[in-house]
């Protein structure tokens, strides 16, 4: 079974893809093959209708959908922009929904988030469900969201709290559990 696993944020530092980071170590721990992606590979422009009637689709927006397509489920970490998904991953969930056939339809994934608040960004995760589902992707329906991020992680970027750790594990077990019933295995 293969992820594509991104952050959606593009701060050197970001706490999502540290959390993204601890989820993929399970993840490839649990037997499956994880493309990681940086969100700066999928840079493209605001959505314009005429843009794309007279240039196609952006070269990230092509690199998202091609990498989307060889995979069977996704696994984001999203920040929480103002109760909600940031514009940049609504946009790019835009463009690429207008590539045929989609290539997110029949996807599974997982969302996780992270943020120095004490909702760890699950209000942003709610918000991301909508569009990801909207282009047909089979969401698991537990998310993680981690809290006071900025305490969170040590130097080499592990989690320091265990009960934290084991929720994680957890819940990507949970996920993966889904994920090998969906694929039949493969
Ligand atoms: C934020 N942040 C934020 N945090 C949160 O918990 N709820 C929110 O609604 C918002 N809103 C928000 C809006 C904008 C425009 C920014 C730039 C930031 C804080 C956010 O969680 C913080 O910047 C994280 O560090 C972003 O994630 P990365 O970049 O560390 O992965």
């Amino acid at each position: 079974m293969q992820l594509l696993a991104f952050a959606a944020s593009l701060r050197r530092e970001s706490w999502n893809r540290k959390l993204l980071a601890c989820a993929v170590e399970l993840a490839l721990a649990g037997g499956a093959t994880v493309d990681v992606a940086e969100f700066r590979e999928f840079d493209m422009p605001l959505y314009d209708a005429d843009l794309q009637a007279r240039e196609g689709f952006p070269p990230g927006a092509e690199e998202l959908a091609r990498r989307a397509h060889a995979a069977d489920g996704l696994l984001i970490a999203s920040p929480e922009y103002n109760y909600s998904l940031p514009g940049t991953l609504k946009n790019a969930i835009d463009w690429v929904s207008r590539i045929r056939p989609i290539p997110f339809r029949g996807k599974h994934g997982m969302l996780l988030s992270a943020s120095n608040g004490v909702y760890g960004g699950i209000r942003g995760l709610w918000q991301l469900r909508i569009p990801l589902e909207g282009v047909g992707v089979l969401l698991y329906p537990e998310m993680f969201a981690l809290s006071l991020a900025g305490q969170m992680f040590d130097d080499r970027g592990a989690l320091k709290d265990p009960q934290v750790r084991e929720r994680l594990e957890k819940m990507v077990k949970g996920y993966l559990d889904l994920a090998w019933r969906l694929s039949g295995g493969r």
